[in-house]
């Protein structure tokens, strides 16, 4: 079973751009359901920049699927999600000057410090992700620490046109690696209606997190259309 995460993040970005109460990203979340997402995806940057903390309360009183909350694994915003307990929280890096999220967590380089953040989240009964690079050692050091999901980077895949069969395969061989650790797979960043679909036909992940694709096609033919063309793929596309 293949699930669709919609990251509502630019619903936030656009409300934000003109410091407005609309468009409401609670609302955005409705419609994202009612077009097939099997959950909703958002990013509390510490910086409160596009997604805050009245967004993530409310959505997790709403939403009717799951909530998956990124955030950087800081002491304060875990202890926010810990009162919240979203479905799911995947911790990323974050940087204040990027303007999205672009490397995958070095868990190698901060094990220990993580591995409480991640026994602290999962004792508050929610499941941890991790944000990594598809690589394996990586990958192994994610499920020493104790997270239950990771999520494949797929930027490099997105943009490196050039090399795309290369970068599959480091995703293909990175997914097999979690998975002989006993993770979840899941990819994001940069994916979008096409580039998506040798993700599927090789089978990589099982869960996807797509964000700026869907509210891109959102403004020209609706949220909840464009939601349901992005699952109609992921449902539809065979190994
Ligand atoms: N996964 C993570 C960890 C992200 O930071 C983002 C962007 O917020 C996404 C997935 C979604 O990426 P995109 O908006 O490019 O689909």
């Amino acid at each position: 079973m293949r699930l669709l995460s919609v990251n509502i993040d630019h619903i936030a970005t656009l409300r934000q751009a003109r410091r407005e109460n609309f468009p409401d990203p609670v609302q955005a979340a409705t419609l994202a359901e009612l077009g097939g997402a099997d959950g909703i995806t958002v990013h509390l940057r510490q910086d409160q920049r596009h997604i805050n903390f009245r967004d993530v309360r409310l959505l997790r009183q709403t939403i009717k699927t799951e909530l998956t909350v990124e955030a950087a694994p800081v002491t304060s915003t875990v202890n926010f999600l810990r009162r919240i307990k979203p479905a799911q929280v995947t911790l990323v890096p974050e940087v204040v000057t990027e303007i999205t999220t672009t490397k995958g967590l070095d868990v190698i380089k901060q094990k220990r410090a993580l591995q409480r953040i991640v026994a602290s989240l999962k004792r508050s009964g929610v499941r941890v992700c991790i944000f990594v690079e598809p690589d394996p050692d990586q990958i192994k050091s994610a499920a020493e620490i104790g997270a239950q999901v990771v999520e494949l980077n797929t930027d490099l895949y997105s943009k490196d046109l050039g090399r795309r069969d290369l970068q599959l395969r480091r995703l293909k061989i990175a997914a097999e690696a979690a998975r002989t650790s006993g993770l979840t797979v899941h990819v994001g960043h940069g994916l979008n209606y096409s580039n998506v679909v040798p993700i599927l036909e090789e089978n990589i992940a099982q869960g996807f997190s797509i964000g700026f694709a869907i509210i891109a096609r959102a403004v020209f033919v609706g949220l909840k259309e464009a939601v349901f063309e992005m699952k109609r793929i992921i449902q539809e596309v065979r190994t």
